[in-house]
């Protein structure tokens, strides 16, 4: 297995930097998203690991050597693609086989492979299909079996379960992941949904614009987001902001009042709607939509500060669409960025108006 870096990676496509300046370090046996929103990079990051694109500078190392240079069917790593790119006119055993193609190794030791890799995913039986003769789930993982095929020391996966159906995607979530732990193998998920990052990986490098964000584990991302468009990117439903002009303790939001502990400025306040809860006192607003979720109730409720989201637990609703209520939380669940540099203030809080 290897241990990746990116040592001051450059990509540009003609005139424009999609890379500006990358450099990471993912450890050996390590499984880490790429997650960022749709143009950030993530699949060109990807691309340079595969050896399908070069960078325009900088180095990419495996184990300490660097293999700008090394072309892709040497680098020993298995990708999947966003649409699985099965050929349609091979059978499961022959798509499976093919990364094997070139490579001189004797016959029982190629079909040997074969077997493996598809049991690995469950898809022994379906060896001599097509692929227009298998599911969704079932093509996805004839190409999770191509890139195990290898025995890769790098597992590369593009927005895998992207094309699955919630159900399905819900099991193969949790199948990737224990595969990946039985095998070891270093792996890098791309992906722009939060929830598969942070149930999938052990670290998520988060990206915006070709930059690294914040690198953390899904706790780190959660709890200690660095800006503001980190916390509104994790968590869901979406965290609630208000902005506001803070100075002698006091954060005035509109003709609302907060208690402020920190420095003087504009800031821009982060509330959690699952650490939102109905109090006595506090923000007082009116409920205008209630979304049951199962297990929890979403309100929407109508404030002087606009909609905000307020997550309950509970399958019964306690309250009703047009009830007035006050909104209270704990001023150290209260998540305080600065308006300007949109940066966290680790040293500032704010509670409920009393
Ligand atoms: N071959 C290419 N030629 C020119 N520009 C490209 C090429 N590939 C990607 N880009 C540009 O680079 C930027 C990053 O693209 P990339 O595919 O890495 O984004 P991504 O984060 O994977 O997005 P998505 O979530 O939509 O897949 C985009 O602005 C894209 O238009
Ligand atoms: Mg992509």
């Amino acid at each position: 297995m290897a241990k990746v870096e990116f040592r001051h990676v450059v990509k540009r496509f003609g005139d424009v930097e999609v890379i500006p300046d990358l450099s990471l370090t993912i450890e050996d046996g390590e499984f880490v998203a790429l997650l960022g929103p749709s143009g950030c990079g993530k699949s060109t990051s990807l691309f340079m690991l595969a050896g399908i694109y070069l960078p325009s500078g900088g180095e990419l190392l495996f184990d300490g050597c660097i293999v700008n240079e090394v072309e892709a069917k040497d680098r020993n790593v298995g990708i999947v693609f966003q649409s699985y790119a099965l050929y349609p006119h091979m059978t499961v055993r022959d798509n499976v086989l093919f990364p094997l193609r070139f490579k001189r190794m004797p016959r029982e030791e190629v079909l040997g492979r074969v077997i493996r890799a598809a049991n690995l995913v469950q898809v022994e039986e379906l060896l001599d299909r097509r692929p227009s003769e298998l599911s969704g789930g079932q093509q996805q993982r004839v190409a999770l079996a191509r890139a195990l095929v290898k025995e890769p020391q790098l597992l590369l996966l593009d927005e895998p379960l992207s094309n699955l159906d919630a159900t399905l995607r819900l099991t193969m979530r949790t199948e990737i992941k224990s595969l990946q732990k039985k095998l070891g193998v270093t792996t890098v998920l791309v992906t722009h949904d939060q929830i598969e990052a942070t149930t999938m990986a052990d670290r998520i490098i988060c990206m915006r614009a070709g930059r690294i964000e914040q690198i953390g584990t899904p706790d780190d991302l959660y709890r200690r987001p660095e800006s503001l468009f980190i916390a509104s990117f994790i968590g869901s439903p979406p965290i609630n902001t208000i902005s506001g002009e803070a100075r002698d303790g006091v954060m005035c939001a509109g003709a609302v009042g907060f208690p402020f502990e920190g420095a003087p400025g504009a800031v821009t306040v982060g509330l959690r709607p699952e650490l939102l809860r109905f109090t006595g006192s506090g923000l007082s607003g009116r409920i205008a939509q209630m979304e049951p979720m199962g297990r929890e109730i979403l309100y929407v409720v109508d404030t002087d500060l606009g909609y905000l989201r307020v997550l309950e637990h509970g399958s019964v609703a306690a309250h009703a669409v047009g009830e007035p209520v006050s909104i209270g939380f704990s001023p150290d669940d209260s998540l305080v960025f600065d308006t300007a540099s949109e940066r966290l203030i680790t040293t500032a809080r704010v509670g409920p108006p009393a």
